[in-house]
């Protein structure tokens, strides 16, 4: 398997230079974009790994499928009232369904869907960031894993559209809490860092009936675990879903430090890493090495 993995790593790192590091959240801007890493996590305990595996990047949307957890953990089919289950069709930080869908997001991986599921996480716990740091030191077995400041503090002051969003479905009777605060949570959990390894690592109960060996817990029951797969194989990578299930055919999550989490499940949870990104927001060599891993192994689900 890590003879595959550096073969494929060799394949896509030309691709570096096409794509553009995201540069709205004005941090994340600075990163040095030559860079690529890989990790897969078996569910029998074995991690394969090439390239800059272990080098921390910021997991940005990534984090909104640690958020789900947490909250489907708690409400259960009842959150469903509050946010939806259907591909958006749209950019991930896109506010025009909202308007005419009363404030309803589509679903929780778009930015609207991720504020609505902190809002419900910020209802719950007395300190929302910290609950979800905790959650995720444990999953992925690392006790170090950090948000990074000054990254929370750019994505706080160029907040306008995440912003807009959320008093949008304040106005829409859709959120409980202050906004201010929810944005905060948010960003502190989107500007968590952690590298390819922990990552494949935290994701494993996906891939594995909802159980991680880590924490030895139950995370989810195995009928959440499938219901979350299929919402990240019908939603993870914004309006290029499709796309996504068409080149690599897993379930998926992406975020704009160039992370990209996939998962086959019952087998492996796997995670990519390169900064730059393609128009719809997603790595671009982080697309083509899963799209390459996924062909050669036959991993696709459809
Ligand atoms: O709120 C934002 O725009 C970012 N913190 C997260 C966006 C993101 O990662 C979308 N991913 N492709």
């Amino acid at each position: 398997m890590e003879a595959l993995l550096q073969s494929i790593e060799k394949k896509v790192r030309p691709l570096i230079g096409q794509g553009n590091v995201a540069d709205y959240i004005p941090a994340l801007a600075e990163v040095d974009p030559n860079q690529f890493g890989i990790a897969i996590y078996s569910n029998d305990g074995t991690l394969y790994q090439a390239g800059q595996a272990d080098t921390e990047f910021s997991i940005q949307s990534i984090s909104k499928v640690f958020s789900l957890t947490l909250a489907i953990k708690h409400y259960g089919e009842s959150m469903w009232q509050r946010v939806g289950r259907e591909p958006s069709g749209n950019p991930f930080n896109s506010l025009v369904q909202l308007e005419y869908e009363a404030g309803v997001p589509r679903n929780p991986f778009i930015n609207a869907g991720a504020l609505v599921v902190s809002d419900m996480n910020q209802s719950r716990f007395a300190s929302p960031h910290y609950a979800m740091r905790e959650f995720i030191r444990r999953l992925a077995d690392n006790p170090h894993i950090q948000s990074d400041k000054v990254v929370s503090d750019s994505e706080y002051e160029f907040r306008a559209r995440n912003a807009s969003m959320a008093y949008l479905m304040k106005a829409f009777g859709n959120f409980d809490n202050d906004v201010e605060d929810v944005l905060h949570s948010y960003f502190d959990n989107c500007a968590v860092r952690m590298n390819c390894i922990d990552l494949a690592k935290a994701f494993s109960f996906l891939a594995n009936k909802g159980f991680s060996q880590h924490s030895n817990e139950q995370i989810l029951s195995p009928r959440e675990t499938t219901q979350i797969n299929g919402l990240l194989a019908t939603s993870g990578l914004y309006d290029e879903a499709g796309n996504f299930a068409y080149r690599v055919g897993l379930p998926g999550k992406s975020g704009v430090g160039g992370g990209i989490i996939a998962i086959v499940p019952n087998q492996f949870s796997v995670c990519v890493w390169s900064p730059e990104l393609n128009k719809s927001g997603n790595s671009l060599a982080g697309m083509a090495a899963l799209e390459a891993l996924s062909e050669s192994i036959g991993w696709s689900v459809f």
